[in-house]
């Protein structure tokens, strides 16, 4: 009787453990979703967990590494809404083992500050949030002794999230032995970032982040193509024209995809229902109003100087060049980012979902950047595709009277000058490769009372 119950317990644990094992590496778990768009555009997966930092030891860092982040992932920037375990912005879905992912929530979504208080706006660009150093961190907390798994099963502990054996097991034997293999990947494959100037907050470089994945070595060369994170409201009126900042692609399918492989995605685990989703609901998402009152007989002024100076022209809905490049020849603003996308870099694109239905094939590679549509502009600082401007008063005033330095990364609002001023974070350079900040001359030459007025009809938009 005794052998006969043994042999079942026997073969019921090889049965559970080939389930489990089959479990672990072929299917992923669905991905999490949301009902409600919004919570989806918050929370949901748009599949870019694939290759995501295991969520059981993610969720320790903060307490295992408390010196280096007091202020756990918000420090970095991620935004956290009370009554939720992860910040906005990030997924979690069982991969093999539970993984973090990004989603289109991660860089596009901020907070304001006025009068002390801290408001939420969906859309926005997350001016905050530092990816380059949020990557690093995990990088180099992996290579720390003081990571090991028994370190992050006794702070589960602590924390009063206990892992069952099966967890604990699979963090021994599995999740430890391959995460330095896994993670020295990715420090190689960010190499190319040492040489070139941080990002800082609210910004990033797409660009070379693709260039690495097709080996197209930009460790070897000083190339730069870091822009700011661009606000995701009001699609329906950039329908017409060409997307991203030099108006490399008009094709709204390709731009969600990119967007998502960028964030992290892999070309064969996109959830596209859930981008499709979200991209439908951004299509008609209003922009912010101006936070403080506005004096409306200063704002139809202020848009009489505003034709006056030739910018509806550019940037009004029903022009004609709404969404078309403007040469950086006319331009002046820094090339770095539209020289980055250039022939190579198209027919590279081209091969992206080659083995799938939805390749790309609508890249371009242009010689400027495209012109925008200037919603909720006051809350889409700092400014030009690179981020170089801190304000909107500052964008108005000639290039040497602009800011050389400035620190990025705050959210106080600065009414004045409208854009977000600080005394302390992470200090731009404007003389380094791809940070300059000159060109966009339009309105600089104005009498100072005219550019009050323009300002006036800009924080109304
Ligand atoms: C890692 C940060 C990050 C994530 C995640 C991300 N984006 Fe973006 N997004 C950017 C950056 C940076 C750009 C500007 C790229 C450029 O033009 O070079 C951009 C551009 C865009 C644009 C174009 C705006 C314009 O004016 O042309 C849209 C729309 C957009 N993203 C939507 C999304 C959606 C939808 C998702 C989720 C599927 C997403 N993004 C995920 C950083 C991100
Ligand atoms: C010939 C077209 C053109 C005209 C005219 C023009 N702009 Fe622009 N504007 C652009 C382009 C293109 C960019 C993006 C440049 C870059 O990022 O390098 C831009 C950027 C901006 C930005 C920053 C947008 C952001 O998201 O960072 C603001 C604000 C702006 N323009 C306001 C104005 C105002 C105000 C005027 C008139 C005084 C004006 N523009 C005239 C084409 C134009």
């Amino acid at each position: 009787m005794k052998k006969i119950l043994f042999l079942v317990f026997f073969v019921l644990l090889g049965a559970a453990l080939v389930l489990e094992y089959k479990r672990l590496t072929i299917k992923p778990w669905p991905a999490t979703h949301f009902d409600d768009v919004v919570e989806h555009f918050k929370y949901g997966s748009i599949g870019a967990e694939v290759d995501g930092f295991p969520y059981d030891i993610w969720r320790e860092l903060p307490t295992l590494f408390a010196e280096e982040i007091p202020q756990g992932y918000a420090g970095f920037g991620f935004v956290s809404e009370e009554g939720h375990d992860l910040p906005i912005g990030v997924s979690v879905r069982r991969i093999g083992v539970d993984r973090v992912g990004f989603n289109c929530a991660t860089c596009h979504v901020s907070t304001y500050q006025v009068d002390g208080a801290e408001t939420l706006v969906l859309g926005a660009p997350n001016n905050k949030l530092d990816i380059q150093a949020y990557i690093r961190f995990l990088v180099s907390t992996t290579k720390d002794p003081r990571l090991t798994a028994d370190a992050v099963i006794a702070s589960a502990q602590d924390n009063g999230r206990a892992l069952g054996w099966f967890d604990r097991m699979v963090l021994r034997a599995v999740v430890f032995p391959r995460l330095e293999t896994e993670v020295s990947g990715l420090e190689d494959g960010l190499a190319w970032m040492d040489s070139r100037p941080d990002h800082g907050p609210g910004r990033t470089d797409a660009g070379n982040f693709w260039r690495e994945r097709w080996g197209l070595e930009p460790a070897g060369d000083m190339r730069v193509g870091v822009v700011d994170f661009p606000s995701v409201w009001n699609q329906r009126i950039r329908l017409d024209g060409w997307f991203h900042w030099d108006g490399n692609n008009r094709s709204l399918e390709e731009r969600n995809f990119s967007a998502a492989l960028a964030g992290g995605a892999s070309e064969w685990l996109l959830e596209r229902h859930a981008i499709q989703r979200v991209s439908d609901w951004l299509m008609d998402f209003p922009p912010p109003d101006y936070p403080l009152p506005l004096d409306a007989a200063r704002v139809t002024q202020g848009r009489a100087i505003y034709e006056r100076a030739g910018c509806h022209t550019c940037h009004d809905t029903g022009s004609a060049s709404l969404g078309q490049v403007t040469s950086a020849d006319i331009l002046g603003t820094d090339r770095q980012r539209t020289d980055l996308f250039d022939a190579e870099m198209v027919s590279y694109f081209s091969t992206v979902g080659e083995k799938y239905s939805w390749q790309f094939r609508n890249y371009r590679a242009t010689d400027g950047y495209a012109n925008m549509p200037l919603d909720g502009i006051w809350m889409r600082a700092p400014y030009l595709h690179n981020g170089s401007v801190p304000t909107l008063a500052d964008l108005l005033s000639p290039p040497d009277d602009r800011p050389r330095t400035f620190f990025r990364g705050c959210t106080l609002f600065d009414p004045e000058k409208v854009g977000f001023t600080c005394d302390a974070g992470f200090e731009v350079d404007t003389s380094l490769t791809g940070n300059g900040n000159g060109g966009h001359l339009w309105g600089t030459d104005l009498p100072a009372d005219d550019k009050a007025l323009l300002l006036d009809y800009l924080r109304s938009l």
